[in-house]
């Protein structure tokens, strides 16, 4: 009798997780075709701009499992996908998990594969903000204390989880897997040109000659003050060069609520919907300068070489402040305002790239990964 085939699940929820897995699926069709590798959506996010257009642009498999739980507070969303996530355990009883980032669908999955004695993988283990008021930090604490290997995109990642008292042996430096799918990519970028002319935007349609910015944390869009401040000091910005300004559902929806749509209705001011990935790199490959509070970008950008400004009071991925293209300005609108003249007199921090975000992070973290959970077959491959 043959040996049942190994079965592994990789889980995704949300956009950023998107771009994680794609690198990571690929890789294990290329190197180990044989075995069973089920790709699970738990639902959270599920708008075609938010979801389906970064399965098609990636090609990343259609999902096996799709939990379809949807949005919630964080109580009731991580409920769900744990709820739901259970059965599928149960049914087809995979020989390990993999989780990547720090979403709630993070945190659900793993606590639930943990409990059930089924290994834990997390890929992009052990940043930490040491911010705990953000809920991605508690999900990447507790994700990391109960995976049994990490796989980390910068060193010092190991020594904060070494201070929560994570053996190093569980702890692998893989690289990058988001920069294997920026570089994978980059090539296929769509001109910005060609998105700008799309959504009708003439004043933008020089390289160089205009700001991007992306904006969804809690901590900056659902305090009315902050939201106010942010977009006063934005629209203070757009009279040195455009802004453009592709809005996610949480924004748009307390841009809304608060009212504050007037600071938006500016000739200067682009706003967009949620764009696919190939748009939202093309944009930013053009850009003379990002604004973001997301974490994913900081990292495109010090890949790119574009300069970033983060809109936050910390970062979890510090790496790109000490060797890359990012400054952390928070919601000071005197600093972000002094910091955007000074990228714009002098191009910003060069920059450089860090070490093993070469675009093959995936291949080492699939590698490293078979020959530690199923030592034979690695041999026999
Ligand atoms: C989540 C992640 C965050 C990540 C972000 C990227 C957590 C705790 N946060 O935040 O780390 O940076 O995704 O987008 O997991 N909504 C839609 N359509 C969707 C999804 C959401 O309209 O497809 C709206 C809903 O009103 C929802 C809100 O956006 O309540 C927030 O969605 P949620 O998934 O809870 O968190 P994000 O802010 O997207």
């Amino acid at each position: 009798m043959s040996a049942p085939l190994k079965k592994i699940i990789c889980v995704v929820g949300a956009r950023p997780n998107f771009m994680k897995i794609a690198p990571v699926m690929d890789a294990f069709k290329q190197l180990y075709p044989a075995l069973d590798v089920l790709l699970l959506h738990t639902g959270q996010h599920y708008d075609a701009n938010m979801n389906a257009q970064f399965f098609e642009q990636l090609s990343i498999p259609e999902p096996d499992i799709d939990l379809e739980v949807g949005s919630g507070s964080h109580a009731v969303q991580t409920a769900e996908v744990m709820l739901r996530f259970e059965p599928v355990l149960d049914k087809e009883q995979p020989d390990a998990i993999i989780v990547v980032g720090d979403v709630n669908s993070t945190i659900s999955c793993a606590l639930v594969a943990v409990k059930k004695d089924i290994p834990v993988i997390h890929i992009e283990a052990g940043l930490r903000s040491y911010d705990r008021k953000m809920p991605e930090e508690i999900n990447r604490v507790l994700t990391d204390q109960i995976s049994d290997r990490l796989y980390t995109t910068e060193k010092l990642a190991k020594q904060n989880l070494a201070k929560e008292g994570i053996p190093a042996e569980r702890v692998y430096f893989a690289g990058n897997v988001m920069i294997d799918t920026l570089k994978k990519n980059a090539e296929k970028a769509v001109p910005f040109t060609d998105t700008l002319k799309h959504y009708d935007i003439k004043e933008a349609l020089t390289a160089n000659n205009y700001s991007l910015l992306t904006m969804h944390r809690p901590s900056n869009v659902d305090n009315k003050e902050i939201l106010e401040t942010l977009l006063k000091t934005i629209r203070k910005t757009s009279k040195i060069i455009p802004v453009v300004f592709p809005v996610h559902p949480r924004t748009q929806g307390k841009i809304k609520k608060f009212g504050l749509d007037e600071y938006l209705e500016d000739k200067n001011i682009h706003t967009l919907p949620p764009l696919g990935y190939r748009q939202l790199v093309g944009l930013m490959m053009n850009a003379k300068v990002v604004m973001t509070d997301s974490g994913g970008i900081q990292e495109e950008t010090t890949a790119l070489g574009i300069p970033c400004i983060t809109l936050r009071e910390n970062t979890e991925r510090p790496i790109t402040v000490e060797q890359g293209t990012n400054t952390i300005v928070g919601v000071d609108p005197e600093l972000i305002y002094s910091t955007f003249e000074d990228v714009i007199k002098t191009g910003g921090k060069a920059g450089k790239q860090p070490e093993l975000w070469d675009g093959h992070a995936a291949k080492r973290i699939v590698t490293d990964l078979v020959n530690w959970l199923f030592p034979l077959l690695s041999g026999a491959r």
